[in-house]
């Protein structure tokens, strides 16, 4: 008969020698599995003997546990009557009991960040508000798409104004698809599954990511038959992770495409993450209380912690392999997966050019910085398609280009369509509707996002998606930006990378 232990009891193995914690009311000896922890040892001690549930459930997709302890780790079940109350964040629940407004009375995507703002713990805002270094590529994202401007067009009937189009020959009711964007259950317990709920209502297509807090199998459950998804690879170091991944992918009917994120090979330095420590409180910068807190993460050769030692996002890239190379990485690929191939995170003509190369594998390309979080001050999606544009314009025959970062108008939407973009990818708009308001929240996200597109699109002159082109906008100020310098594709051969 399994052990009932008293709280107290499990409070004592709190070490690196003896590292026992209490997840969902069961008492598990984690001490084997410390040092090959993917989120580093350090998340693990702080919660050594005590109840890790709060912390460990919204960002471990089920499964998590089996996967990765032996049945004889769970050594029993905790007395919950021995289990400390949980302290209440007064501020918050102060702010919570208010509640979120009806997302009805919401008018846009920065109102309904204010409100998703409030409603989430201060970790999920630091986590998914946070970007590289000085944050000039988050603003820039959406800075750009204001300096384009409209060229509408009179007497055109448009009284049918229609949204729909496909991605990857898959019909879709929306250009706007959410990106792939990891830890939705940080923000509303229904995730990622809410997403796809949400985007079922629009028809939109879903990135799920490799870093879901949900298994892909949850979040496709309740699909609609010809609901699209995609789903984003982080290859891992232990490749047979990712191979295991995969194999699973492959049997989902909904999963049409796998996205490979190649954009962010080690994380960027988010300020606003790091300094939210595990608990959601601010980690103080000089303090010794933080000299200590950090003492049991990485560190550099003469002992002290290592800069990037804290936050979700460093704890999620732990395990992601770094050493990706054209030659080698597409070819283990195409072992694996039949699926077309999208590769994301590309900010340059040469490597547009150069994926262009890699076709029938390679079906479309993302243009992204990763929403400002990986090199700051690298370029937004809107200069690399006018880069495409200019040094190598056969690209977008021959693979679709879709684009995302700082797209919060129906304006911004219709720009990059404009330009080429085939499909319009959100990634914190989406998170922050679901901390706003659940499934309603993404749903608003969605609706307020294609009404002012479908608007846009009216006051332009244009009733369909397939007729947006370049003589629609002026990119005048933008192409002053962009880089202007050699071509560098002359000698790109695909066999010699
Ligand atoms: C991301 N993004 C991301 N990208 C990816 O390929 N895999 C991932 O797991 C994640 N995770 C993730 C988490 C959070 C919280 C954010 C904000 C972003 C990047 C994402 O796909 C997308 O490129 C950007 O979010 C786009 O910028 P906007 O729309 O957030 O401005
Ligand atoms: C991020 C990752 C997980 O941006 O892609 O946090």
């Amino acid at each position: 008969m399994s052990r009932v232990f008293d709280a107290a009891e499990v409070a004592k193995h709190n070490t690196p020698e003896s590292c026992w914690v209490i997840l969902y009311g069961k008492v598990y000896d984690v001490t084997n599995f410390l040092s090959s922890h993917p989120g580093g040892v350090k998340s693990i001690l702080r919660l050594a003997g005590k109840d890790a549930t709060e912390e460990y459930d919204p960002i471990h997709p089920p499964g998590t546990l089996e996967e990765n302890l032996k049945p004889e780790q769970c050594l029993g079940t905790v007395n919950p009557e021995s289990l400390p109350k949980p302290a209440a964040d007064a501020q918050k629940s102060e702010e919570k009991s208010e509640g979120p407004p009806p997302m009805e009375t919401l008018l846009n995507l920065n109102e309904i960040e204010q409100v998703a703002t409030k409603q989430v713990s201060r970790k999920c805002w630091a986590y998914y508000y946070s970007a590289s270094d000085d944050l000039i590529s988050k603003r820039l994202n959406n800075e750009v798409y204001r300096s384009i401007l409209l060229r509408p067009r009179i007497f055109i009937d448009v009284s049918k104004c229609d949204l729909s189009t496909t991605l990857l020959g898959h019909k879709v009711g929306l250009p706007i698809y959410v990106s792939p964007a990891a830890m939705a259950r940080l923000a509303h317990p229904s995730g990622e599954a809410g997403i796809a709920e949400a985007c079922r209502s629009f028809g939109a297509a879903q990135v799920i990511s490799n870093n879901a807090s949900m298994t892909p199998e949850q979040i496709v459950k309740n699909a609609a038959p010809d609901q699209v998804f995609g789903w984003q690879l982080y290859v891992q170091v232990d490749r047979q992770k990712s191979e295991n991944m995969l194999a699973r992918i492959n049997k989902l009917p909904n999963i049409k495409f796998v996205v490979l994120t190649l954009d962010a090979p080690v994380p960027g330095k988010r300020e606003d993450d790091l300094r939210s420590d595990s608990t959601g409180a601010k980690l103080p910068v000089t303090s010794a209380e933080s000299k200590k807190d950090r003492n049991d993460g990485e560190r550099m050769p003469d002992g002290t912690p290592a800069l990037k030692s804290g936050g979700v996002g460093v704890q999620l890239f732990a395990g992601t392999e770094s050493r990706l190379t054209w030659k080698d990485t597409l070819p283990w690929l195409a072992k694996h997966t039949k699926l077309p191939i999208i590769l994301k995170g590309l900010q340059t003509h040469e490597d547009a050019y150069i994926a262009s190369q890699f076709t029938p594998q390679i079906k479309g390309i993302i243009l992204s910085n990763h929403g400002g979080r990986a090199l700051d001050t690298a370029p937004p999606a809107v200069h690399t398609l006018l880069e495409i544009r200019k040094y190598c314009p056969e690209v977008f025959d021959k693979l679709e280009v879709w684009v995302d970062g700082g797209v919060r108008r129906g304006t911004d939407v219709v720009k990059a369509l404009c330009l080429g973009a085939r499909g319009v990818g959100i990634g914190r708009p989406a998170l922050w509707g679901l901390g706003a308001g659940g499934v309603d929240g993404v749903k608003r996200t969605l609706q307020i996002l294609a009404e002012e597109t479908r608007t846009c699109m009216q006051l332009l002159g244009v009733g369909k998606v397939e007729d947006l082109g370049p003589q629609h906008i002026n990119t005048r100020i933008v192409e002053q930006q962009i880089y202007d310098g050699p071509s560098n594709l002359t000698g790109f051969r695909a066999a010699k990378l």
